[in-house]
């Protein structure tokens, strides 16, 4: 009987999850109506759809302000998993979710504009933004007036103005970017295949060049060589001889934000997984079908190679975009900051009264991370719920004052007055809000053949380790970082589907 109870209970614990996985769904997909803005609140305008900018929007109270949101690109991005799209082992759809249903959620409805902020006039408080999509309208450029500004751009890819970079390269940002990738490896594949190719261009066409040795680099090295072991080779036999990934970095080891011990565990993995690692050896030039790469020498001295390559993926770190350059140079407290907008300990653009900065395009001396993005939307949320919070118990001091003074007798006033102290005694509490401070909760990355690294703060300390069990964990920790349930359940289906039926091989 004990066993027919435990059955009982598991069915019955199933039913339960599958019920709240059914109204969860139905709550999704049937949003109740919204409250349009009101006006007369403050405008807060926010820009970016990222990790920063949309981290805030989760959790501010949307009925506090006239909430506008401004991106070119109408989805969020679930970057971690991004180089897993680069091979067809996530489809890019899994990772994306698009805004418009998350903002419909939101208690009062907030404004959408898919469009670039080209230019932050700080001064005359005005954003102006250009519709740059392939439909336009009569109207695709126009401005966006604001009292509370968020900037949340994120970065460029950095190319520190080397030749060639931005006409052969394929970078790694965003979802396009992966596409590209997608279509290029398979490209040099088939090319390569091609009735009486040279043996040399053979090699130089499967010859998959990354260049930078950060986590970005690493992770999409690792992602090809898997796609070559379990897939390429299968179906494109004739390749197996010549498909080489080389990853080229510039300082002494890849990894530079993890510890020795995993950095020696990445490069041991990669060369049994027989990826090349060129360490300390800086690209100068890029050409069509070479890269220009300099080292030293057995004899210590400086020499320049050419590295013939068929696909070239640049991930080199963050430039600044133009538009946060441009509002750099309208504030003269910012002209000694070079990497991004220098803030202060609440995430306040230094110089402005009304502008803060999240993310990629803030520097506040942490790693332009998206755990780091994350908790500073999370953290201006709270802040702007709590200026609101302030204004409101403000304004209902004043009109009691106003009443404490037109009270008619004593015990009208004196009750007045327990509520004044009340109220008082609440807006201390509100107002006791500290700045910013960020938790660090560890750093991960996909190395390849089924093998993470992780460096996690732990109760005790720091925990160093890799290989398959974390990689599980890896696997786990971005699953339940996914934007939605219904990014969770696509992610999970694409990893049974890549490892039932393999990854598509076909080119689009
Ligand atoms: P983003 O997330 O880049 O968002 C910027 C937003 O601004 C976008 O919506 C963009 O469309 C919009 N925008 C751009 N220009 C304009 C404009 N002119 N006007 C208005 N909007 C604009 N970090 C981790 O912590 N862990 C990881 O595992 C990890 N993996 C990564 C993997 C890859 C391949 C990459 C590229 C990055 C990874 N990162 C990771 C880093 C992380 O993605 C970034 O630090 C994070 O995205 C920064 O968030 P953000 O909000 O500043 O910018
Ligand atoms: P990065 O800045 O971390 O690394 C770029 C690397 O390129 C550097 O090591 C640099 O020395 C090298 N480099 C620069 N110029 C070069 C040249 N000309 N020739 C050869 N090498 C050159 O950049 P990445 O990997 O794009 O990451 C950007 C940010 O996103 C980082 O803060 C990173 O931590 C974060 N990120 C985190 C991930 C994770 O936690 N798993 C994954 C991907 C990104």
């Amino acid at each position: 009987s004990i066993l027919r109870w435990t059955w009982r209970l598991t069915y019955l614990s199933a039913l339960g999850g599958i019920a709240y996985l059914g109204y969860g769904i139905y709550v999704m997909r049937h949003p109740n109506d919204q409250p349009d803005p009101d006006p007369s609140k403050k405008t807060l305008v926010i820009l970016g759809t990222g990790w920063g900018a949309v981290s805030l929007l989760k959790k501010l109270d949307t009925e506090n302000y006239n909430v506008i949101v401004v991106s070119p690109r109408n989805y969020f991005l679930f970057t971690p998993l991004l180089p897993s799209c680069t091979t067809g082992t996530i489809e890019h759809r899994s990772i994306m979710e698009p805004i418009r249903n998350f903002l419909r959620h939101k208690k009062t409805a907030v404004k959408f504009y898919e469009a670039e902020a080209t230019k932050i006039d700080y001064q005359k408080r005005v954003v102006y933004i250009n519709d740059d999509s392939e439909i336009k309208g009569d109207i695709s450029s126009t401005e966006v007036p604001f009292d509370m500004l968020v900037v949340g751009v994120g970065a460029e890819n950095a190319t520190f103005g080397i030749p060639g970079v931005r006409e052969h390269g394929l970078f790694l940002k965003e979802v396009g970017d992966a596409q590209r990738i997608r279509k290029r490896i398979m490209d040099c594949c088939e090319t390569a295949t091609f009735k009486d190719q040279d043996p040399e261009e053979i090699k130089r066409l499967l010859h998959m060049v990354v260049v930078g040795g950060g986590p970005t680099g690493v992770e999409f090295a690792g992602e090809l060589q898997d796609f070559f072991n379990e897939d390429l080779k299968k179906w494109i036999p004739d390749i197996t001889e010549n498909f080489h990934v080389t990853l080229v970095e510039a300082l002494p080891n890849v990894l530079p934000m993890f510890s020795k011990q995993l950095i020696e565990y990445t490069e041991k993995t990669f060369k049994e997984e027989t990826i090349t690692i060129r360490t300390k050896t800086m690209v100068k030039n890029v050409t069509d079908k070479y890269i220009e790469a300099e080292s030293a020498g057995p004899d210590g001295k400086k020499v320049l190679e050419r590295i013939p390559y068929g696909l070239l993926v640049w991930a080199t770190g963050n430039a600044l975009r133009p538009v946060v350059k441009d509002l750099m140079m309208q504030i003269p407290e910012q002209k000694d900051s070079r990497r991004g907008l220098a803030v202060n300990e609440y995430l306040v653009v230094k110089g402005t009264e009304n502008i803060w900065a999240v993310g990629d395009c803030a520097v506040a001396n942490y790693a332009p991370t998206a755990q780091v993005a994350a908790q500073e939307g999370a953290f201006l949320a709270r802040l702007f719920n709590q200026m609101a919070k302030t204004e409101q118990i403000e304004d209902q001091l004043k009109q009691l004052s106003v009443e404490q003074e037109r009270a008619p007798n004593k015990a009208a006033r004196d009750q007045v007055f327990t509520e004044i102290k009340e109220l008082q005694k609440r807006l201390r509490r509100v107002k006791q809000m500290g700045p910013f401070e960020y938790s660090h909760q560890g750093s991960l990355a996909y190395i390849g053949s089924e093998k993470a690294v992780a460096d996690i703060s732990w109760l005790t300390g720091n925990l160093a380790t890799g290989g398959t069990l974390t990689y599980f964990f890896w696997r786990s920790a971005y699953l339940s970082m996914c934007f939605s349930t219904r990014n969770r359940i696509l992610v999970v289906m694409d990893w049974v589907k890549a490892k039932v039926f393999g990854r598509d091989v076909s080119r689009e």
